[in-house]
């Protein structure tokens, strides 16, 4: 699409039910947020240390009907003003997206929208076009545009040449960087979610107390992070009294005898040097315009500011409320495909990866 082209206006009504935020909102001409509703779970997940699926998928049903009806009274709108709707059809748990799948297909059958099925990942990379208020200073990414997508379920580098076309030039090959966080967070008992537990834990620590491994992988665009977690497993074991020893990880552990501002500090480190790194590196070889973040590691202080202090291009931070899982980001990706004529699957896609054939053009 060259950029002077200019898309019909339309309202799109988004939904997100992939993990464990049950989200609605309704996104005006591909930009401007009229509603953000997102109904976190995180509490209740807290006491297992990880998003149990089964109560998540009960949650959804639980509270999607009023998430709903809070995303349309807060845009002062009826299902009748929207021209269409979005929902999330994967990855994610099967028995969460489910449950906004079949209100989205409901609500499109009984009014007869259009419905268009989004992948969750693109709906990250849209966060970047999201404009919450009206005073937010908002910069439209330019094509190509280098992506990095790290979130609890994905650590992703792709290259965006255009609206709705993605290459994906790597990703991990284990955890991903957000699961890295949560296991970490849970193995020195900092608690769910392990991202801000981290970034907070971290702050009065010193980053090169432990010199933790990088994983760079030369010579390919992926990551890794299950070395770099192993060595801070083997860390706090040889730190730990004795008594501690024989029962780690434990997820109750906070112990005042490890020195846990330092290890988070050093964990965290780690992880920014290597995405920040790549990011970099990736951008430069792609000749990118403008880079984007996304997803919910990008709420992460340290990697917001080691991205800007390395890059001479613009770079897109999606306002906090964005990183995480939210359906503004959704109802953008499905402007784009309503715009342009291009929809997806309407199907359920609970495969762990980014089935990328079926978005590529
Ligand atoms: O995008 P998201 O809400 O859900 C998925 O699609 O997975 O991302 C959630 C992930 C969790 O792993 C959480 O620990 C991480 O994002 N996260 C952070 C921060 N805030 C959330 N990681 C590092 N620093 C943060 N401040
Ligand atoms: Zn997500």
């Amino acid at each position: 699409m060259s950029p002077e082209a200019k898309l019909a206006p339309a309202r799109i009504l988004g939904i997100e039910t992939s993990c464990d935020e049950t989200a609605v909102a309704v996104v005006e001409d591909g930009r401007r947020a009229l509603s953000n509703v997102v109904a976190s779970q995180a509490e209740l997940h807290a006491e297992y240390g990880g998003v149990f699926p089964e109560v998540a998928s009960r949650q959804h049903v639980k509270v999607i009907d009023a998430v709903l009806e809070a995303a349309l009274k807060q845009a002062h709108l009826e299902l009748a003003d929207v021209d269409a709707i979005a929902v999330t059809r994967g990855p994610g748990l099967p028995g969460s997206l489910v449950v906004g799948l079949n209100m989205a297909k409901g609500l499109a059958l009984g009014s007869g929208k259009p419905l268009y099925g989004i992948n969750h990942i693109e709906g990250h990379l849209y966060s970047a076009w999201v404009q919450l208020e009206e005073s937010q200073k908002h910069q439209e990414p330019k094509f190509p545009l280098l992506a990095l997508v790290v979130s609890g379920g994905h650590t992703e580098l792709i290259i965006m040449r255009d609206h709705l076309r993605y290459e994906r030039l790597g990703g991990t090959l284990d955890d991903a960087a957000g699961e890295a966080f949560d296991k970490i967070a849970r193995l020195m008992g900092l608690g769910y979610p392990g991202g801000p537990a981290i970034q907070k834990a971290a702050e009065g620590g010193k980053p090169d107390a432990f010199n933790f491994p990088r994983a760079w992988l030369d010579g390919t665009w992926n990551f890794s992070f299950s070395g770099l977690k192993t060595a801070v497993l083997h860390q706090v074991r040889e730190l730990a009294p004795r008594s501690m020893q024989d029962a780690l990880p434990l997820p109750d552990m906070p112990d005042t005898r490890l020195p846990i501002a330092n290890l988070a500090a050093s964990f965290q480190a780690a992880v920014v040097d290597v995405l920040v790194g790549k990011t970099k590196a990736a951008a430069e070889a792609f000749k990118a315009k403008h880079i984007l973040v996304a997803g919910g590691v990008s709420a992460n202080q340290a990697l917001r500011e080691g991205i800007q202090e390395a890059v001479d291009i613009p770079v897109h931070l999606p306002p906090l409320a964005l990183c995480t899982d939210n359906a503004a980001m959704i109802a953008v990706a499905g402007y784009y495909r309503h715009a342009l004529a291009r929809p997806d699957d309407l199907n359920i896609d609970v495969s762990p990866g980014w089935l990328i054939e079926s978005l590529q053009i």
